[in-house]
């Protein structure tokens, strides 16, 4: 199994299923201290540098908030202008001088691979919260988890399920990696819905097929819907695209409204996205009308997140077992 204490957490494919439900183990076990009816200080005295050279509010706040659920405290760094990377300091440096500061780093950056890059020059477990259009492991071992539990829920499983991903699929980091932690289960059906030019990247595509799941692409979203146990929706990336002009020609392309749901949705069928969604009018790929559906998961997946980030500081700085020792009355 995937060893996690002091080690570096950089993309799924460092992760075997056994570790994945290592992390789901100790996720659930985190419940009582996330919802605050039990209180913990296993971190008390360490110190998260979160790092974001990329705007985020999930990923930033969760990771800061689950490490002072576990009693530790945080050092933030947001936005590249703020940081001496802005000098010309390469990531190399700059791990080098902040893993002194603390005792694990959450990072996120617009680059590929940056996070990785960052993780040679650190002396502490880095932790990667999105780097630019690869990964986004975090958020996928959160997903995941959400699917686990909502098909459960329904009596349904992972294997055997039918997924579709929806949206920018070449620039949508989340989708790239769980798809990947989806490899390690069995008879999964992929329907990837994007326009032409924002497919899933071959990469990605040789991984299922090599994992033997079955995959429709397509660019049409009605029509294609009909058999998801899971639909995952995303933005489109404009961050990532050379200008707004560019953007615009894709977004608004697939929207979900409640009518768009009831007719050619399955009754069972669990409505996810990793958040924000883009609620400009020009967008929406997610409409507001859909807030109250049972169906929806959007918030319960951004819960879990707490969840998933509380078990990875935990599992990486080798707590895990001592979290009932240093409980402390509400
Ligand atoms: N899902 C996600 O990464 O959200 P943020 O960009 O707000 O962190």
């Amino acid at each position: 199994m995937t060893q996690f204490q002091g080690s570096h957490i950089l993309s799924v494919n460092q992760l075997d299923l056994e570790a994945v439900e290592k992390v789901f183990s100790v996720a659930t076990r985190m419940t009582p201290y996330a919802l605050r009816q039990k209180r913990t200080t296993v971190l008390d005295g360490a110190v998260l540098g979160n790092l974001f050279f990329e705007p985020s509010t999930r990923t930033r706040v969760s990771f800061a908030s689950a490490f002072n659920l576990l009693g530790g405290r945080v050092n933030e760094t947001v936005g590249m202008a703020s940081s001496s990377l802005s000098k010309g300091e390469s990531l190399y440096d700059t791990a080098r001088v902040l893993s002194s500061y603390s005792d694990v780093i959450a990072m996120r950056h617009p680059d590929s691979f940056s996070v990785s890059e960052f993780a040679k020059g650190s002396r502490v477990p880095v932790i990667n919260g999105g780097d630019g259009a690869n990964e986004h492991p975090t958020q996928a071992l959160l997903d995941l988890f959400t699917i686990q539990k909502e098909l459960a829920a329904g009596g349904r499983d992972i294997s055997g399920m039918n997924i579709a991903m929806v949206g920018d699929l070449k620039f949508g980091r989340t989708v790239h990696s769980l798809s990947r932690l989806l490899c390690m289960y069995k008879d999964v059906s992929f329907t990837l819905v994007s326009p032409k030019e924002l497919a899933m990247p071959d990469s990605v595509i040789s991984d299922i097929e090599n994992a033997g799941h079955k995959i429709t692409i397509t660019d049409q979203l009605e029509g294609n819907l009909d058999r998801a146990d899971i639909l995952y929706l995303t933005r489109i990336q404009e961050e990532r695209f050379p200008s707004q002009e560019e953007a615009n020609k894709y977004r608004g392309k697939f929207r979900l409204n409640q009518s768009i749901y009831t007719q050619h949705c399955k009754s069972n069928t669990v409505i996810m996205h990793p958040l924000p969604r883009d609620s400009r009018e020009q967008a929406n790929e997610l409409d507001n009308d859909l807030n109250d559906h049972p169906n929806l998961a959007i918030f319960r997946q951004a819960d879990n997140g707490l969840l998933i980030r509380m078990a990875l500081f935990a599992l990486t700085l080798g707590v895990d077992a001592q979290l009932e020792q240093y409980e402390r009355p509400v």
